[in-house]
Parts: C-alpha cells; structure tokens; sequence
C-alpha cells in the first residue's frame, strides 16, 4: 500500500543486469531457479508489489538456447504480478561489458580487497554498447514520456544519462549497490569521467551509507566541473540536478513461513543429515564465493579457535555455503582453489572420517534451504572484507523468531552501521575474529536473546518496503516540484 501511495500510478520500469528468475534446462525438464544476489532479495519483492516492467540480461540456458526464446514472459512463475523482459547479449558483449568492464574492472575498484582492477579498452566498448542496447529497451518498453525508471548497480553507470536524453521528463533513480571508493583509488579508472557523466543523468542517486554518498560526492568534486551542495548532497551539472543521498537497503520481512520447518526441527535435520549429535555446535556462513566475502579469513578464524580452544575439536563445525559465481573469471578459479585448499589443510589438522570442522557446500541454494541453515546453527559469520550492505546478515536475523542466535559481522559492511548489536569485528584480524566465534558459541542464552531482539525489531521495521518507499516518495517529491515549476514558467 505505501508504494503504490508513493507512486499514485505511475510506470515503473527496473533495469538490472541480473534477472530475478533463471530458466534452466535440466534432465527434469526446465527449473526455474532464484539467482544468489542481494539485489534480487530486495528488488523482486518491490516488484511484485507495485507490478510494472523489470528489464533484465537474459542469461538462462534453457531460453538462450530456444529458437522461439521468449522476450516477455510474466513472473513469478506461481503467481505472474509483473513482466520480466530479456535483453539477449551476445557472448562477446557478455564477456566485454559484464565479466570484463563490470567484473574485472568496476567491482575491484569499488571494494576495497587488494584485489587489481583490469581495465581495457574493447572491454570499455562493450559496457558503452551494453548499456545503450538496455536503455534502448527502457525507451521502447516505456508506456509514457515520464516514467520511473530504477537503475540497479554499477553494470549501468552510463545508462542514466542515456536514458535522460531520449526520455528528458524521466525520473531516473539509480542504485549503486556495492560501495564507492574514495576519489584517488576511483581516479585510477581511465573512464572516470565518462562514469561519472553517465551517473549524473539521474534524478535521485543512492548508496547505502552516508559515507559512500561523501565519496561519491568528492569523487566528482575532484574530476568533473560542477556545483555541489555538500550538506544537502545536491548536484548541479549541465543545468541539471542529481540528489545525492543514503538508503540503505534491506529484505522483506517474512511474514507468513508458517510452511518452513521450526528451528527446533531444523537443528536435528541438519545435524542427523551430517552424522553430529544433538549438541554439536554449527556456525553458518552464506556467500558467493568471491574473493571479497571473506571467506578464507573466516575459515582461519575457525582454525584459531580450535587451536586456543582444543575442547571444541569433534563439538563444532562451520557449514560453508557458497554459491559459485562468474567461475570463467580467473581471479574466481584462483580464488575457489585457494579456499578448498584451505578447507582441506584445516579438515586435515583436526577431522577424521567422521568429524570435519569445515563442511564446504560449494553449489547453488534456494532460499528455503538456507533458512534452513540459518535456523540450525547457533551462529552466523559474516566477515567480507568489504560490502555495500550484506543482506545475509539481515536474512539471518529475520530468520530466528526464537530470539536465540549469534551474528559475527565484519565491521567493513554496511550492514555493521545499523547492527551494532552483532559481535563487529575487523575480518583481518584472525585472531579478534577467532574470540568472537569461541564468545558467540559460548554466549549465555539470556545475552542472545537481547541482542537478536534489538536487531529483529531494526530489521523488521526498516525492511525492503522502506528502502523502496523512502526512495519513491523522494522521487514523487522530485516530480510535483518539477510540475508545478513547469506550470508556473
Ligand atoms: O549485490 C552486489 C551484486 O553485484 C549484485 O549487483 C549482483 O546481482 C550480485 O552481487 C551477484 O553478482 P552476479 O550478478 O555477478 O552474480
């Protein structure tokens, strides 16, 4: 009700590299599966409250096969509220504009890993290409000459600016949902500028924390000509204003899971389907593997902590998720032979064929499943070395309605801002990292409670549907003032 109040039936159109469903094609026929991204958890809710048109790179194997693919098709599958449209890229614009500019480029650039970013010129080429073919899409898709466009992350940093031009009386919010670096490290991309200018065709640009907006700010102080109200975070280029400013994202609160198993239930499924008793101590982490999650750092800490603490060897064990993730990159492969290395050294050192410290579930999970997880274990690590928000966090937390639970969280998320409650720690630090895992596994149940209890109350009423709402009423704002400007001139 809030978003279609904020929107008061205007058209709404998404454009996100990723799709929210992917078709797959498997021996049963064709799955559809739920992607792992933090931004489908938040967007797709948001969509199917207030229908309207997402589109979407059209990367499913099942439909990029087909002769006859399907350009529109209406979702979710169960219960179709909105349309999904495809942009099919060929394989050399995948791999110049999503696994090379974006991937190779922009993602080490905006998180600090130590990771290089790679930046070449046909891979530049692409992303320009990639992006007009999707706000091509966005101007053939549109119904009205205003719409509301909501731009998703850093795959579209010039689409804004795209769009505006075919579209001038478009209200374009744009999302960057990974964080944005200081000026000097973004001044290394040889296309800062042309960023930046594609950026700025936005009426309302958003990060999630008040200090990515300040870098954001400062990064276009430094390299583009413009007029910048620091304190309001408004920007004036080519005669055009850009509000600058902070939503830090969230997930839908769930509501009714009356179907999912209990926590009880889930704490011996899990444990009996891995042979540990009743008592066996779990933490949970859930990521893609990518190398700024974290994880080998996290598994360190596992080490240290049956190092200081040889009791817990045979009583406790750390249940890995890990979604496998632009694997044809070889930072990716470099990355994911690093981690079973170590997950092997470690099960080495203190496993034996019936005990392993670290369970390592390198394959993709749907969200039931997960919970399920979240529910068995007695703590959650969170430990990225940098993160826009980490939404894992929050699904963790809206997960336990017993009150009990722990959550380790790096202190280089987002999500560490808004949780202080969590046991915040600095993810280089094995050994600080090391005695939060042995002091969450050991924490009185009356403490748990209190903690989880402040965070599921943030958690619960700063959900999706605020993110959302906040950035929609800002834009309804934008939009009456605009027209009531235009009626007066
Ligand atoms: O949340 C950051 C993000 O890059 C999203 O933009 C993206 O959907 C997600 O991580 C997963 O990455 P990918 O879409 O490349 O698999």
């Amino acid at each position: 009700t809030l978003l279609h109040e904020e929107l008061s039936g205007d058209e709404v159109l998404v454009v996100s590299n990723r799709e929210p469903y992917l078709h797959t094609r498997t021996r049963n026929g064709i799955e559809v599966q739920r992607p792992a991204s933090g931004l489908i958890t938040a967007v797709e809710p948001v969509m199917r409250a207030c229908s309207g048109t997402w589109i979407a790179h059209g990367s499913g194997s099942a439909d990029k096969e087909s002769v006859d693919r399907n350009d529109r098709v209406a979702v979710p599958p169960s219960n179709p509220s909105y349309t999904l449209r495809r942009v099919w890229l060929t394989k050399e614009e995948e791999q110049g504009y999503y696994y090379g500019f974006a991937n190779e480029g922009l993602w080490p650039l905006c998180h600090i890993a130590h990771v290089r970013p790679v930046f070449r010129s046909t891979d530049w080429e692409q992303y320009e290409a990639v992006n007009q073919r999707f706000a091509d899409a966005v101007v053939r898709e549109a119904r009205t000459d205003d719409p509301v466009v909501l731009v998703q992350d850093y795959h579209f940093a010039l689409l804004p600016r795209m769009v505006r031009e075919q579209l001038p009386k478009a209200t374009i919010i744009t999302f960057w949902h990974i964080p944005w670096p200081n000026s000097e490290s973004f001044g290394i991309c040889p296309w800062r500028e042309e960023l930046l200018d594609g950026l700025l065709g936005s009426t309302i640009l958003g990060f999630h924390t008040p200090f990515h907006c300040k870098n954001f700010l400062e990064t276009v102080d430094r390299y583009l000509e413009t007029r910048i109200e620091h304190e309001s975070g408004t920007i004036s280029f080519g005669g055009k204003l850009t509000q600058v400013e902070q939503y830090p994202i969230s997930i839908a609160w769930p509501d009714g899971d009356a179907n999912m198993p209990t926590v009880a239930e889930c704490r011996s499924s899990v444990r009996a389907e891995h042979g540990m008793s009743h008592d066996h101590l779990l933490a949970v982490g859930v990521d893609r593997l990518d190398y700024t999650k974290g994880i080998i750092e996290r598994f360190q800490a596992v080490e240290r902590m049956l190092e200081l603490h040889p009791n817990l060897i045979g009583r406790f064990s750390m249940i890995q998720i890990a979604a496998p993730t632009r694997s044809s990159l070889d930072e990716y492969q470099n990355f994911e032979a690093r981690v079973r290395a170590l997950v092997q050294r470690i099960n080495n050192r203190f496993g034996n064929g019936n005990y392993l410290p670290i369970i390592l579930k390198a394959e993709h999970h749907g969200s039931d499943q997960v919970t399920r997880y979240y529910r068995a274990a007695e703590v959650c690590m969170v430990t990225s070395l940098h993160d826009g928000m980490n939404l894992v966090a929050k699904e963790f937390i809206a997960s336990r309605y017993d009150d009990r639970g722990v959550l380790v969280l790096s202190q280089f998320t987002g999500a560490a801002r808004e949780l202080p409650e969590a046991l915040v720690v600095n993810p280089y630090h094995i050994e600080q990292s090391a005695d939060a895992l042995y002091r969450a596994v050991t924490m009185p149940e009356i403490e748990q409670c209190e903690r989880m209890r402040s965070m599921r109350s943030l958690v619960k009423d700063f959900n999706i549907y605020r993110w959302a709402g906040r950035m929609l009423l800002d834009a309804a704002r934008v939009r009456q003032r605009e027209r009531v400007v235009t009626k007066i001139r």
